[in-house]
């Protein structure tokens, strides 16, 4: 979909569709305001018929308004006034482009991005606009034999600002939102794709096809053989049950003209994750396939890294496998090296997400880096902890931790941290090797969280447990795309605080 920046008066629009908003209760917007004066008084007039009341998120789409250029008005319910905030901001935006894809407009004018949100500028509001609308088209239907045809989808969306003077901002945010919202695409594709497709090997091909998209992208995909020299004997014992072989795949976008330290994302890539000898029970365990949403979100982020070509330097490493069970698996009870040279018993397979990413983290060390964030569909008990609303951030540096909740706010796309206090490490001891890959089932997400910070104690780091986030289960089922908007917020940051 494109996406337009314009100043200008509603009823002077020449348009399939133009937007206005109406708060709760029948009060109109400056802009329905301007409708209605043009009209003589129509909108008022059907506003007291009762047809809209303002109730967030409702529509009624008018046509052949008099006074008006736009073949359409669609009018759309705000909510109450003093209650107009991020989160209705956003339901209202996307009430209008679910109804506009679905109606004859291929293009329209929106005006809510007039609206006032509290505590967000218009650069904010136009962001948040696109990358909503952008989510509320996404459609997956690769897999179909015959996909379903939306009659007239919608082309092009102009965003309206209040003043010329807010031009330049709208623009600049418009092209952050697209980026973001590309970049979700990327991840909600990828994590949609079901595991007899989405194959480490694939993974990898796909980081080559970005790296051609995006020349500044530099792609490097690691086979079996380079994984054992470099003694990633954690990784590998987590391949080692399946017929798919694994790959280590690195991109870096290096873009930091004072050639300042990169920022590291590392995400899980388990493109299925049956438990293997500690196998998962069978219901739900198709969701497996989103296993590897935390890599999908990296590279998510790196597509919207590459498109906007911020000055910093940025890695991706994704370790990507899948965790079978099979004659070759590794067994309860097995020990095995990490690339850090840390041993650990494995006492359950199916906490695998912990053992890939350990030699991710290891294998990070050498770019000296600013700081590492991985992303990984961990845990089922952050799931438990804070549902599907925020994931959880955990890290070694409480000025890092609050840099990403702070993103993620900003993006609506939140995070909350949890504690790493020492106390949680006592689980994880073992008689046997340096220490166990699970501790028991209380604070499951902190312990493993415990045990990736042991292979990242050479620089800021953390960690989102993304379990609860990534996916959404019954009839909106399918990839999220998050966290892409929290990591590219977060990095964008950077550019302002580089030293
Ligand atoms: N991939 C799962 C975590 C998960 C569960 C993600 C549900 C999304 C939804 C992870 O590999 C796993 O199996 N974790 C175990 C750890 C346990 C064995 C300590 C879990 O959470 O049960
Ligand atoms: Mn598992
Ligand atoms: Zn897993």
């Amino acid at each position: 979909m494109e996406f337009t920046i314009k100043s200008g008066s509603p009823e002077k629009q020449r348009s399939a569709c133009v937007v206005v908003g109406v708060f709760d209760n029948r009060k109109l917007s400056l802009s329905a305001e301007l409708i209605d004066r043009a009209s003589n008084g129509y909108v008022s007039e059907i506003i007291r018929r009762g047809d809209m009341e303002g109730k967030l998120g409702s529509t009624l789409l008018l046509h052949n308004v008099r006074g008006t250029l736009a073949d359409r008005v669609l009018l759309v319910g705000l909510g109450k006034e003093r209650d107009f905030r991020d989160k209705e901001f956003r339901t209202a935006m996307r009430a209008a482009v679910k109804l506009l894809n679905e109606t004859g407009s291929y293009e329209a004018v929106i005006y809510l991005t007039e609206e006032k949100v509290k505590r967000r500028e218009v650069g904010w509001r136009v962001e948040h606009a696109v990358v909503v609308a952008m989510e509320a088209v996404y459609r997956f239907d690769q897999m179909k034999s015959q996909p379903t045809e939306v009659r007239r989808p919608l082309r092009k969306l102009t965003l309206s600002v209040p003043q010329r003077s807010d031009l330049a901002a709208g623009e600049k945010a418009a092209a952050r939102g697209l980026a973001i919202a590309h970049g979700m695409d990327l991840a909600r594709d990828l994590g949609n794709l079901p595991g007899n497709v989405c194959t480490p090997t694939l993974l990898g091909q796909r980081a080559a096809e970005l790296a051609q998209q995006f020349p500044q992208l530099k792609v490097e995909v690691l086979e079996r053989a380079q994984i054992e020299a470099l003694g990633m004997g954690s990784f590998l014992s987590v391949a080692s049950g399946s017929e798919e072989p694994p790959r280590f795949i690195v991109i870096e976008f290096m873009n930091s003209p004072k050639k300042a330290r990169p920022y590291v994302l590392v995400g899980k890539g388990v493109t299925f994750d049956t438990g293997g000898i500690s196998i998962k029970p069978a219901p739900d365990m198709d969701h497996m396939k989103y296993d590897m949403c935390g890599a999908a979100s990296v590279l998510g982020a790196m597509r919207a890294v590459a498109e906007l070509a911020p000055p910093i330097s940025v890695v991706a490493l994704v370790p990507a496998c899948e965790n079978m069970p099979s004659g070759r698996a590794t067994k309860p009870g097995d020990i095995v090296k990490s690339m850090s040279g840390q041993t650990v018993e494995i006492l359950n397979t199916d906490a695998e997400g912990r053992l890939i990413l350990a030699d991710a983290l290891t294998y990070a060390e050498r770019y000296d880096p600013e700081a590492v964030v991985d992303v990984a569909t961990l845990t089922g008990a952050m799931v438990i902890a804070l549902g599907n609303v925020a994931c959880g951030v955990f890290s070694n540096s409480d000025a890092l931790a609050r840099e990403l909740v702070a993103a993620g706010e900003e993006a609506y796309d939140r995070g909350w941290q949890l504690p790493l206090w020492d106390d949680y490490h006592e689980g994880l001891a073992s008689n046997f090797a340096d220490f166990a890959n699970v501790a028991g089932r209380a604070g499951g997400s902190i312990t493993a969280a415990c045990f990736l910070s042991k292979f990242a104690k050479k620089y800021d780091w953390a960690h989102l447990d993304i379990a609860g986030i990534a996916y959404r289960e019954g009839k909106e089922k399918g990839a999220t795309g998050r966290p892409v908007a929290l990591l590219v917020t977060w990095l964008l940051a950077q550019e302002g605080a580089a030293p």
